[in-house]
C-alpha cells in the first residue's frame, strides 16, 4: 500500500511537470514516504533525515517532504526536531501535494480528507504489466497491536465506477495483471450508498478487456466469506492465491489481540476455499511474541504453522506502536525472546515452503513475465497464479506474455523452471 502511495507522490509530481532523478544529488525535491507499520520501518526514516540534513546545509535550495503514515502520526512535531522538513503530509492527503508544488500551502496537511476516496489520483506505476488499484482505504478494525486505523483512518470504500474506470484504463495501458488493494477487502461497499459487496465487484472487474489476472490483498479472516470463496472458484481470472493472516495460533492472544476469530474458525476459512479451489496458495502474517504470549500460546502457533502447512508467511516480532491498545496490556516480552520465537517460525516455515514447492518440481505453470531477473541478469523472471516466483532463461521479448513454464527446481525463495517447447 505504501509502495503504491509513492506511485500517486510521483504521479502528481509527472503531472506538474517532475520527472524522477536518478540521485539525491540531482533532485531538487525529497519525499520521504514513510510507513509506520513496525519501529523498524520508521527508524528508516531518521536516518534518512539525517543524511538530508548534510546535503542540504550544501544545498539550502533543495527542498524535502515527509509523507505517509510517521508524517501523520508525528506530524508537526516533525518540524521541531528537523526544522529542514519542508512540508509533512498524510496518506490521506497526497492530493495535497499539488499546492505545495504551486508554492502556495502551509507547512502540514495531515487530516485525512474526507472525500480522498472519490478521488482518482495521477499514477506513475512500477512496471507495465502489474499494477495495483486502491479499492478502500482505512481500517475499523482496530486490532490491538495495529497502528494502521490511527494513521490512515476511518475505513472509506471507493465508488465502484472509479475502480472500474481505472482497472479500464490500465487494461487499455497494456496491463495484464490487477492487485486490488485495502486493509480489510472483504468489507468492501460497507458504507458505500450503492449497494454492492466485494465478490460483486469482483464480477464487475472480471468484465475487463485485457486484464487477466485478478489478485487482492488484504482479507481480514473474520470477513472472509462464502461468497467470496465462490466469486474466487467461478471467475477464472482470479489468481489461485489467498493471503489470509492469522497472527496467531492461540485462541487466548487471538481474543487479546482484538482478532474476533478462534483458530478452529480460521482452520474452517482455509479448509472451505481449499476445497473450492484446488491447488490454491494460502499465505500468512504471524506475530511472535506478542504481550502476554506464554510459551504454550507460542507453541500453539507453532502447531498451526504445521497443520496448515502455508505456502510462504511473513512473520515479525511485535513491536509496540504509538497509540495501539496493546500497549497498555501486561506481559511485554523482551527482545530475546521475541527474536528466539520468530527465528523459530521462520526456520519452521522455510522447511515447509521447501517441502510444498519441491512437490511442484515436473508440473507446468502459467507464468506473467515481469521482467529481468534481478539475482540472476541472465534469466526472465515473473510469477506463477499461485504468486509464486519463477525464474527461466528467456528474453526481454517475453515481458508482459503469459508463458508455460515447466518447474524444473525448488529454491529458497524462487522457483527454477524452462519454458514448454511450442508454447
Ligand atoms: N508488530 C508486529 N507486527 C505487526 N503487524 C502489524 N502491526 C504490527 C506490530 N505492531 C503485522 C501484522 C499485519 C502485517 C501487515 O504487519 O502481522 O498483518
Ligand atoms: Fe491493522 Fe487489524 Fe486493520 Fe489489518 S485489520 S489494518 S491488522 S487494524
Amino acid at each position: 500500500m505504501n509502495v503504491h502511495d509513492s506511485e500517486k507522490i510521483a504521479g502528481i509530481f509527472s503531472e506538474s511537470g517532475y520527472g524522477t532523478a536518478m540521485d539525491i544529488k540531482g533532485a531538487d525535491v525529497v519525499v520521504l514516504n514513510t510507513c509506520n507499520i513496525r519501529q523498524k520501518a520508521a527508524q528508516k526514516l531518521y536516518s534518512d533525515l539525517g543524511r538530508l540534513k548534510k546535503i542540504k546545509k550544501n544545498r539550502p535550495g533543495l527542498k524535502v517532504a515527509v509523507a505517509g503514515c510517521i508524517a501523520q502520526q508525528t506530524g508537526s512535531d516533525l518540524f521541531k526536531r528537523f526544522p529542514y522538513v519542508d512540508f509533512v503530509f498524510g496518506p490521506g492527503n497526497i492530493d495535497n501535494l499539488r499546492k505545495w508544488i504551486e508554492g502556495n500551502t502551509v507547512r502540514t496537511a495531515l487530516h485525512n480528507n474526507s472525500d480522498y476516496h472519490l478521488k482518482t489520483l495521477p499514477m506513475k506505476r512500477e512496471g507495465r504489466v502489474k499494477a495495483w488499484v486502491s479499492i478502500m482505504y482505512g481500517c475499523d478494525n482496530f486490532c490491538a497491536y495495529c497502528v494502521v486505523p490511527y494513521t490512515r483512518g476511518r475505513e472509506r470504500s471507493r465508488p465502484s465506477r472509479d475502480i472500474l474506470r481505472e482497472v479500464e484504463n490500465i487494461a487499455r495501458e497494456g496491463y495484464k495483471e490487477v492487485t486490488l488493494l485495502g486493509q480489510n477487502v472483504n468489507s468492501y461497499g460497507k458504507k458505500l450508498e450503492e449497494q454492492i459487496t466485494f465478490p460483486d465487484l469482483l464480477k464487475v472487474l472480471h468484465n475487463v478487456y485485457g486484464i487477466e489476472r485478478i489478485r487482492f490483498v488484504t482479507s481480514h479472516p473474520r470477513d472472509f466469506s462464502g461468497n467470496l470463496v465462490i466469486a474466487m472458484k467461478d471467475l477464472p481470472k482470479i489468481c489461485e492465491h489467498l493471503h489470509l493472516p492469522m497472527q496467531s495460533g492461540s485462541d487466548r492472544v487471538l481474543k487479546s489481540m482484538n482478532r474476533s476469530y478462534t483458530f478452529r474458525e480460521y482452520k474452517e476459512k482455509i479448509s472451505m476455499v481449499r476445497k473450492a479451489v484446488p491447488g490454491i496458495a494460502i499465505t500468512t502474517d504471524v506475530i511472535a511474541g506478542f504481550p502476554g504470549e506464554t510459551e504454550e500460546d507460542f507453541e500453539q502457533t507453532v502447531s498451526a504453522l504445521k497443520e496448515i502447512e502455508f505456502d510462504g508467511i511473513f512473520a515479525f516480532k511485535y513491536s509496540q506502536r504509538p497509540d495501539t491498545r496493546a500497549l497498555e496490556l501486561a506481559g511485554h516480552i523482551n527482545e530475546e525472546k521475541k527474536s528466539l520465537r520468530l527465528a523459530r517460525i521462520l526456520e519452521l516455515q522455510d522447511s515447509i515452503t521447501q517441502k510444498i514447492n519441491v512437490s511442484l518440481e515436473g508440473e507446468t505453470v502459467e507464468v506473467l513475465v515481469e521482467g529481468i531477473s534481478e539475482t540472476d541478469r541472465d534469466k526472465m523472471t515473473g510469477r506463477t497464479r499461485t504468486n509464486k516466483i519463477e525464474h527461466f532463461t528467456g528474453s526481454d521479448q517475453d515481458i508482459g506474455k503469459m508463458l508455460d513454464i515447466r518447474i524444473l527446481e525448488a529454491k529458497r525463495h524462487s522457483l527454477l523452471g524452462e519454458r514448454v517447447q511450442g508454447a
